[in-house]
């Protein structure tokens, strides 16, 4: 824990798991470094302020309804128009205060798609910092939506693109790879992003949970586009020790993912997990289902109830489905990842390519098969198969024999075992950026050096 710093952040997370656990891993982060963290959240997913003890809590009210749950640019779009003047309200006064006190406010650290927030901070003289909490090469992606728009790389009513074609701007993206989302509206996506890109681009500086090592023609091209400084400072959840509980998530973990994973051999285990947001059909969790016994490797499976459209949870599986496999599956509701991930056990994780599941699986290398659903998950997928060459690509919707023969040929065959070595030599390049020197170690010092440097 570093000297106290005398200034006082305020932190404004989106309220989705793989938003709110890097923000909150920023927070213990920044907070050792010596700043006082204010954290303002909603009454959406709120987390519990008595556990966060050191920081100080304060809540705005939505007053979301079922009906608002159309789709995710729907959502953000929300976000984005139903606080705007709550929030001004609220930073208003926290910035009052502090002017009384002896701890000025130094800057606001807002999710890169809350774009509303950079006119707030403007209009306040605050300035404000950009958290993103994916990589460099999807925002980069996001940044070229408009260009992208001109040269007919979108798609729009009764267009034919070429799926397969890459694009001229960001190989080795193919079209099928852009970060696109499956929604009713994609021009309210499209103008989503483009404000959170353009009010990024307005801000004091961004941060991102990447290394400069792993996405570095990426981050040298943003730094171009953005003109603001480029803080890439993860893996986050690396500055804390393993297991060490500074990071609560809003979901309650199975703590028998542990002594289950206790009783297997070591490297023979297929994690699966397709994070907090997507969701699957009957007919793809079955699939699923008979290609993972089909494998005869042993399995750990998070099905969060409702993942499965349609199903509580996991009535859909044939009865007596898991006693058939005699121990070899598990199957829980949430597991503690960070610690799945780096328990011995574990040999290879079948993933959503969310980007903290993907960092979080590089600091453990841990080879990927990767089944994106939306957004950078594809952009993820796309890095980990073809970029760092680190896992293999699954479509979604693949047969139960697909499923089977990729988790065959990554733990049983030639290519499995080269990526394996790759995903090792990764692991050890991320560990290396957090020692003293390394790039995040630098680029966190900057980000400090920064953040003491703004003036409101
Ligand atoms: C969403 C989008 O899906 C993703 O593409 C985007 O990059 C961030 O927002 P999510 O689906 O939540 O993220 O996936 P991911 O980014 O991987 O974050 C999931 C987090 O939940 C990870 O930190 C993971 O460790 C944690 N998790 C997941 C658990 O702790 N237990 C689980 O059982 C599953």
């Amino acid at each position: 824990m570093e000297e106290r710093k005398g200034r006082r952040l305020i932190l404004f997370p989106l309220p989705a798991v793989g938003h709110i656990n890097p923000m909150l891993e920023l927070a213990h982060l920044l907070y050792t470094k010596g700043f006082s963290i204010t954290i303002i959240q909603t009454d959406f997913r709120s987390l519990n302020p008595s556990k966060y003890p050191h920081f100080t809590f304060h809540s705005l009210f939505y007053g979301f309804s079922r009906s608002d749950f159309e789709d995710i640019p729907t959502l953000l779009f929300l976000f984005n128009t139903r606080i705007v003047e709550a929030f001004r309200e609220c930073l208003g006064k926290l910035l009052h205060d502090a002017s009384e006190s002896e701890e000025p406010i130094a800057c606001l650290i807002s999710d890169f798609w809350y774009y509303f927030t950079q006119s707030v901070a403007d209009s306040l003289h605050l300035p404000r910092i950009a958290l993103r909490t994916a990589g460099s090469a999807s925002t980069l992606a996001l940044a070229t939506f408009p260009s992208l728009k001109d040269k007919g790389y979108l798609p729009t009513p009764g267009s034919q693109l070429n799926v397969e074609e890459v694009v001229a701007e960001l190989p080795p993206l193919r079209v099928k790879d852009l970060p696109l989302i499956n929604c009713k509206h994609p021009e309210k996506y499209y103008e989503v992003v483009c404000s959170s890109a353009n009010e990024s681009m307005a801000s004091s500086g961004v941060i991102f949970n990447s290394i400069e090592e792993l996405e570095s023609p990426e981050l040298t091209k943003l730094r171009q586009k953005f003109s603001v400084p480029i803080f890439p400072i993860g893996p986050f959840h690396k500055y804390f020790p393993s297991g060490s509980g500074s990071i609560d998530s809003l979901v309650t973990s199975d703590e028998t993912c542990i002594s289950w994973l206790n009783k297997q051999e070591p490297n023979s285990v297929v994690y699966v997990s397709f994070g907090s947001v997507a969701t699957i059909s009957e007919s793809e969790f079955l699939e699923a289902a008979w290609g993972l016994a089909n494998s005869e490797h042993p399995f750990l499976w998070v099905v969060r109830p409702g993942m499965i459209s349609g199903s509580e949870w996991v009535e859909p599986l044939p009865s007596g489905f898991l006693e058939n496999l005699g121990g070899r599956g598990h199957i829980v509701k949430w597991a503690p990842q960070q610690q799945v991930m780096a328990h011995p056990a574990v040999a290879a994780f079948w993933t959503h390519s969310g980007w903290n599941s993907t960092m979080e699986n590089i600091c453990e290398g841990v080879p990927m098969i990767c089944m994106p659903f939306f957004g950078d998950q594809f952009v993820n997928t796309r890095y980990v198969s073809h970029v760092w060459k680190i896992g293999l690509e699954l479509e979604k919707g693949s047969s139960r024999v697909e499923i089977e023969r990729t988790i065959r040929k990554l733990l049983e065959e030639n290519e499995g075992k080269e990526i394996r070595e790759r995903s090792s030599n990764l692991k050890e390049k991320a560990k290396r950026c957090h020692e003293q020197g390394g790039s995040s170690y630098c680029f966190l010092e900057d980000l400090i050096a920064h953040i003491l440097s703004l003036e409101s």
